[in-house]
C-alpha cells in the first residue's frame, strides 16, 4: 500500500504544501497516541477554561491545539494558523505562504465516553498585501487543500488537495498513513440522514416538515423509509457520509438569536463542504454552496446540509418554499 507523501507527489502537489500536509499527519499520530493512552495519560476531563465560543474546553482540546499550533507555526511554509480554541490567529513564518484554519479535536463530548473524535483542517492560499485575521476571510472554494483524521478504531486520514478524495489508515506497526481508499464517491441518493433530532421544536419551518416527510417514511410524500444516525461529532457523521452516503445536517435553531448556527464556517464547513463536493456530494447552508459564502469572522457559524447530491438537493427544495 502507498504511503502518503509519495501519493501527493503522484499528484503533483507543490512540495511547499506536501510539507504542510506532513505536519498535520505528525501532528495527528501524536494526537491519536495521547486518545490511545485515555485515562493513563491523564488526558480525560475538562479543564476549568472556556473558548471563545463560550465552551468549557477539554483537557485534549487543549493538548490537541497546541501540538498542532507548535507543529505547524515551526513549518517554513505556514504563515498563519487560526483555530476553533484559539481567540485571534497566530502568526508564523513571515515567509510562508499557507494558512492553515483547524478544529483540533472535533466531537469534545465523545472524549469521556470513548467515542469517536477527530482533526478537522483547511490550507488557504496566503493573500498578497493582507495582514491580520482578514487573511482568513477567504471563502471555502479558494481552499488548495482540506481533510480531517478520524480517530476511532482505526485512525485515518481523509484528504482532497482538490483531485479526488482519498483515505489513508495509520497503519501502527509501521507508524505511517496508508492509502486505503484512492478515490471516494458518494452516492447521489440515500436512505439515511442524520441530525440532532432534540432541537426539533428549535428549527425552522423548512427544516421541521423536511425531516417530518423524511419520518413519514414509504407511506408519506417522500415515498420510501429513511433510518437516522447521529455521532455527535461532525467528523464520524461526515465520515460514514462519505464512506456509504447520507445527508448530515446542523440546521439554523431559534434559541439564541445572536448565535442561531453550531458549526463553524472556517474550520468545520469549509474543509468538510470541498470532501464533499470534489467526492462528487453537495454541501450547502440549505440555500446556496458552504463554499461560496464570504466569511467575515474567523469564528462565524453557520447552517450546514451535506452528503449525497439528490438528498441534500431535496433539502434545499424545502429550503426554497420557506424563504
Ligand atoms: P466541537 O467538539 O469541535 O466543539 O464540535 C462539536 C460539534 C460537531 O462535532 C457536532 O456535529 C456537534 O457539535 C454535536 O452537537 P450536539 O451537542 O448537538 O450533538
Ligand atoms: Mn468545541
Ligand atoms: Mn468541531
Ligand atoms: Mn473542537
Amino acid at each position: 500500500m502507498k504511503r502518503l507523501i509519495p501519493t501527493l507527489r503522484a499528484d503533483a502537489c507543490e512540495e511547499s504544501l506536501i510539507s504542510v500536509l506532513n505536519t498535520v499527519q505528525t501532528a495527528a499520530k501524536e494526537i491519536a497516541f495521547r486518545l490511545h493512552q485515555g485515562a493513563m495519560a491523564g488526558v480525560l476531563g475538562s479543564t476549568l477554561d472556556e473558548n471563545i465560543q463560550g465552551e468549557t474546553q477539554k483537557k485534549l482540546d487543549v493538548v490537541a491545539n497546541q501540538l498542532l499550533k507548535d507543529l505547524l507555526l515551526e513549518c517554513q511554509y505556514v504563515h498563519a494558523v487560526a483555530s476553533e480554541e484559539e481567540d485571534s490567529i497566530v502568526v508564523g513564518d513571515q515567509r510562508g505562504e499557507y494558512l492553515i484554519a483547524f478544529d483540533p479535536l472535533d466531537g469534545s463530548s465523545n472524549i469521556d465516553i470513548n467515542g469517536l473524535v477527530g482533526t478537522i483542517f483547511s490550507v488557504l492560499p496566503r493573500p498578497a498585501g493582507i495582514e491580520g485575521e482578514e487573511m482568513f476571510l477567504q471563502p471555502g472554494k479558494n481552499q488548495v487543500a482540506a481533510g480531517y483524521v478520524l480517530y476511532g478504531p482505526s485512525t485515518m486520514l481523509v484528504l482532497t488537495t482538490g483531485q479526488s478524495v482519498r483515505m489513508y489508515t495509520l497503519d501502527q506497526t509501521v507508524g505511517e498513513f496508508l492509502l486505503t481508499k484512492p478515490e471516494v464517491k458518494i452516492p447521489h441518493q440515500t436512505q439515511e440522514f442524520a441530525i440532532n433530532m432534540s432541537n426539533k421544536r428549535h428549527w425552522s419551518t423548512a427544516m421541521h416538515e423536511y425531516i417530518s416527510d423524511l419520518l413519514a417514511g414509504k407511506e408519506g410524500p417522500r415515498e420510501k423509509n429513511f433510518n437516522m444516525r447521529w455521532i455527535a461529532a461532525m467528523v464520524g457523521d461526515v465520515h460514514r457520509v462519505l464512506s456509504r452516503g447520507g445527508l448530515f445536517t446542523y440546521p439554523w435553531d431559534k434559541r439564541k438569536p445572536n448565535k442561531p448556527f453550531k458549526l463553524r464556517l472556517l474550520y468545520e464547513a469549509n474543509p468538510m463542504a470541498m470532501l464533499v463536493e470534489k467526492a462528487d456530494g453537495l454541501a450547502t447552508d440549505g440555500y446556496d454552496p458552504i463554499m461560496t459564502i464570504q466569511p467575515t469572522d474567523i469564528h462565524q457559524r453557520v447552517g450546514v446540509v451535506l452528503g449525497s447530491k439528490e438528498e441534500v438537493e431535496s433539502c434545499m427544495a424545502y429550503h426554497a418554499n420557506h424563504p
